[in-house]
């Protein structure tokens, strides 16, 4: 499956990018943000996803890269979020942070970053719905994937087959045309792609190739 980032594309045209990510097929669309304190950069806030929700029916997954998520959960459910992915660094409450996404009836995910290890979020693998292994350093995107993270994949599906457990496997960063097949074969089931999305001109060929690429 597919979540095209609208990171990757013209934020002055967002509701021109998000009906271009719905038409090509995708099954998700994932919306990155940012505080300026978790990462860097500040990209938006939960208005910005509430205004595009009436445009589409695609999954909303929203991926926060800010501190303290739990303070926010609430108003990004009430924007329409239906995934949300809070990362383990930037709580000290994840436990608690992912059950308030479970409570209010939305997909849960949790994020690592590079140098956190897949042992840190063991205790939460059985309640999340979803895993993202980031495979770059979070806050931009257009950077170069980080081979080890295929490492970090190949132990989340090791785990989940041995635990019996149900989650998806997500890799944000760098994913394309050279690395996806590689995902795939190790366990991959969500391909969040920003900059190799939106820089194809015929994107729903482009999903199209990538989906026969994985038969
Ligand atoms: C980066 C974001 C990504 C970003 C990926 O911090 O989490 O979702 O949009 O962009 P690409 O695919 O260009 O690496
Ligand atoms: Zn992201």
């Amino acid at each position: 499956m597919f979540s095209p980032s609208l990171l990757g594309g013209d934020f002055s045209r967002a509701g021109a990018e998000l009906e271009e990510i719905a038409s090509s097929g995708a099954d998700y669309a994932h919306f990155d943000v940012m505080d300026g304190r978790f990462v860097p950069e500040i990209t938006f806030g939960a208005k910005f996803i509430e205004d595009l929700r009436p445009l589409s029916d695609l999954v909303f997954d929203v991926h926060l890269m800010i501190e303290e998520p739990e303070r926010h959960i609430e108003r990004f459910v009430k924007a329409g979020a239906d995934m949300i992915t809070i990362h383990a660094e930037s709580t000290r409450h994840l436990w608690r942070a992912l059950s308030m996404i479970k409570e209010a009836g939305k997909d849960a995910g949790v994020a690592i970053n590079p140098a956190t290890p897949v042992s840190a979020i063991e205790p939460v693998l059985p309640i999340v719905d979803s895993v993202l292994v980031m495979s770059v350093n979070p806050g931009w995107g257009g950077q170069r994937f980080i081979p080890q993270s295929i490492e970090k994949v190949q132990e989340l599906d090791s785990r989940r087959s041995e635990g019996a457990l149900r989650y998806l496997i997500a890799v944000d960063g760098g994913v394309g045309r050279r690395n996806i097949r590689d995902l795939y074969a190790n366990g991959m089931d969500l391909a969040i792609m920003g900059s190799a999305f939106f820089a194809e001109d015929d994107r729903k060929l482009f999903l199209h190739e990538m989906e026969e690429s994985l038969q």
